[in-house]
């Protein structure tokens, strides 16, 4: 918080301060108002032998500070909580009457509230701060269209209960990882005493000149997401000469305290199938949340979320922001009509629509448009290949063939039948390889009766189907 800023205390706050004042001598049983904040959380970690005495110990430090400024009202507060004194004897002590006490005592109540409040929002910042500092700066300045879906996931964060394991799912730039970081800044600002930690197995980034940059850092396996956990969870702690070891200890440090993970582009670990039991391990009580381009449906136990593509408004919000920060004024201020192109050709991927603005710098939006539709110049096919490539290499024969009949199908969505009709694949076989599709987040599927299901692909997919792929073959 910063120091411009008055901040002040929540209601009660004052009469909860008397009330923990007055339980000064009372032992540990008796349980401790004030115990919720911050700083007290902070005296047990640092040894305090029980929450009665970590409030003390808050407190004295308050009076201290109080001393600095209001040293009677400080004196007051002493004699009359820390001595016991009655307020008889403190008015001849300080030679007033004994109402003028109970007025003075009030107001130095209060100030001492102030004074523990600026403590508690200095050392809840300061404790934010550190948290912060674990993961990557934020890659926007805005997320469009993910209220709904942040209130959602956080509600499922924040619960005690199953499920441990969320994967926010998705295709290449459809913004998983932006998520979860808007998500982790929540939770860091609602729950400072929690932990949280960032472990990223990322391998490339796209920058908007179209570039694909290879990010140096090595594949995550087991003992890396361990290393990655134990630095940031358990700073300090002498090394572990076994995995099981190191993994005792951070489940004994999360079963302590409320604990969030992300563990970012599961996907290009180095073998998934390794790194899921032990992530499950490592789970409950503390909250894995994975980002990953291929869903997790086979795993049992994992909330799925998958992230849509934005709808068109918050694509021309996210166009227009984009612009005014590239200094593109004419973009910025252009009206939906004349941006409209920009979702027809892009879609809703976030990552494409920067790409996009970012291009506009240097051609013209018209030939940026034309050049995406026809998957033309090293940009466009920079964006297709981070999106996709991968994806698509994965792919044996009969998929391919479903997927390259998509383009046919209409906005509304193509049934089984008639993608079995157009792509001259059995039904069978293709409700199989459509399946397939679905989970590398290709193909999306709606509706649940497999008679009703319907399934579309984005706009640059379609593209990237009709254009570039064209090409490879
Ligand atoms: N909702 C959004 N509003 C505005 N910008 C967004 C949004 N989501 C993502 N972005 C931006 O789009 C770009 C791609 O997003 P992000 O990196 O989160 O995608 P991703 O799904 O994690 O991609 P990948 O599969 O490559 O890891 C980033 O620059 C991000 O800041
Ligand atoms: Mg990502």
């Amino acid at each position: 918080m910063s120091d411009t800023h008055p901040v002040f205390p929540p209601a009660g706050f004052a009469k909860q301060v008397h009330e923990a004042l007055k339980a000064w001598s009372a032992d540990a049983s008796a349980g401790a108002t004030l115990a919720d904040l911050r700083l007290v959380q902070m005296e047990l970690a640092a040894g305090a032998a029980n929450p009665r005495r970590a409030v003390n110990n808050v407190l004295l430090r308050a009076l201290k500070t109080l001393a600095a400024t209001h040293d009677r009202d400080a004196d007051l507060l002493r004699m009359r909580f820390l001595d016991d004194l009655p307020a008889r004897s403190v008015a001849n002590r300080l030679n007033v009457a004994e109402p003028s006490v109970y007025r003075w005592q009030n107001q130095a109540l209060d100030r001492l509230a102030g004074v523990l409040w600026q403590m508690e929002t200095a050392a809840i910042e300061q404790r934010a701060a550190v948290l912060e500092a674990r993961l990557e700066p934020a890659s926007y300045l805005r997320l469009f269209g993910v209220e709904t879906h942040q209130a959602a996931l956080l509600e499922v964060l924040f619960s005690d209960e199953a499920p441990f394991l969320l994967a926010i799912e998705g295709g290449g730039g459809i913004g998983k990882t932006s998520l979860a970081d808007a998500l982790l800044r929540a939770v860091i600002r609602q729950r400072p005493d929690g932990e949280v930690a960032w472990v990223s197995a990322r391998r490339q980034r796209l920058d908007f000149s179209g570039r694909i940059h290879s990010l140096h850092q090595p594949v995550l396996t087991v003992d890396a997401l361990l290393e990655a956990l134990v630095v940031q969870i358990l700073p300090g702690a002498p090394l572990f000469t076994a995995p099981e070891r190191a993994i005792a200890a951070l489940r004994a440090r999360f079963a302590r305290q409320p604990a969030l993970v992300v563990v970012d582009n599961l996907e290009t670990a180095a073998d998934v199938d390794s790194l899921l039991p032990v992530l499950r391990q490592l789970a409950n009580p503390a909250k894995f949340l994975l980002t990953t381009r291929y869903s997790l449906y086979g795993e049992s136990g994992v909330f799925h979320f998958r992230v849509p593509e934005l709808n068109e408004p918050d694509a021309l919000g996210l166009v227009r922001l984009e612009a005014e920060q590239s200094n593109l004024p004419e973009l910025s201020r252009a009206d939906d009509a004349e941006l409209h192109p920009i979702y027809e050709t892009v879609g809703g991927n976030p990552l494409a629509l920067r790409l996009v603005v970012g291009q506009t710098h240097v051609h013209s939006l018209h030939g940026i448009l034309a050049d995406l539709a026809a998957a033309r110049g090293a940009p466009v096919e920079s964006l297709y290949d981070y999106i996709y490539k991968a994806a698509w290499s994965r792919l044996g024969e009969l998929p391919r063939r479903a997927l390259l009949a998509m383009p046919l199908v209409t906005e509304r969505g193509g049934s089984l039948d008639y993608l079995a009709q157009i792509s001259g694949l059995e039904r069978g076989q293709l409700s199989n390889v459509l399946a397939e599709l679905v989970t590398l987040n290709l193909v999306d599927g709606h509706g649940s009766a497999v008679t009703e299901r319907r399934y579309t692909i984005h706009a640059l997919t379609r593209t990237f189907l009709l254009e570039q792929v064209a090409r490879w073959r």
